[in-house]
């Protein structure tokens, strides 16, 4: 069967001196869960917010913050970020040396737990370690920032990610370049949720952004 897709726009690409009325917006325009994209300047070359800010924005909105970590070291902040808020916590392979001890670290805080592989990590990063987490995010662009081009290559992992979580209740999630174009391509090799940033903050209407990137595989 195949899940329904979800849209989780991400608030990286929202005006940050409203960002609490964003978040209210985005949620009232259908947002399934609201993407949330830590950046430390070191793990990525930018910098964004931490978890106090998380905090700020909790009492916005009931939905999912699906908090991105694009940070490193991330076993010292998993703590903090759970206690302001985060639903789930994704922390990407690349910045941890023990990355199934970090998603221990998750699960103990009560947190769904979520690993994101760059474009040149091989999907195999996650085969030991798939009964410790719920979704797999797949960068279609270098993280760092927002408004870059989808890297079409990543299709193929999306398809042999699929294959590998098959029948577990994993969801592959698909972050960078989502537009009603590229959105398409991602579900019909078995994302199921999306992120995007500039295709929907980047747009006047965004409860219209959001129903367009919403779609089904095509046959
Ligand atoms: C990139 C971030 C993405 C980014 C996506 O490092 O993880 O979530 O905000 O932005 P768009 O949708 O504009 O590519
Ligand atoms: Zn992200």
């Amino acid at each position: 069967m195949i899940p329904e897709t979800l849209i989780a726009p991400s608030i990286l690409a929202a005006d940050f001196a409203r960002l609490g009325e964003e978040v209210e917006a985005v949620d009232r325009a259908g947002a399934d869960w609201i993407h949330l994209d830590v950046m430390d300047g070191h793990f990525v070359p930018n910098i964004t917010f931490g978890p106090d800010l998380v905090r700020s924005i909790r009492p916005r909105t009931r939905k999912c913050f699906d908090t991105h970590l694009m940070i490193s070291p991330v076993d010292p902040y998993v703590e903090a970020f759970a206690k302001a808020g985060a639903d789930r916590i994704i922390v990407h392979a690349e910045a941890t040396t023990h990355l199934d001890r970090t998603l221990q670290l998750v699960r103990a805080q009560g947190k769904a737990a979520g690993v994101s592989l760059n474009p040149a990590t091989p999907e195999a990063a996650v085969e030991y370690v798939l009964d410790r987490i719920d979704l797999v995010l797949v960068m279609t662009v270098n993280p760092g920032f927002g408004g870059q081009k989808f890297l079409d290559g990543q299709v193929e992992k999306i398809r042999r990610l699929e294959a590998m979580t098959r029948g577990r209740g994993i969801r592959i999630e698909v972050d960078g370049g989502i537009t009603p174009e590229t959105a398409p391509l991602a579900v019909a090799a078995g994302a199921s949720v999306l992120v995007a940033g500039s295709a929907i903050f980047g747009r006047p209407d965004y409860a219209k952004a959001i129903e367009a990137l919403r779609c089904r595989p095509v046959a």
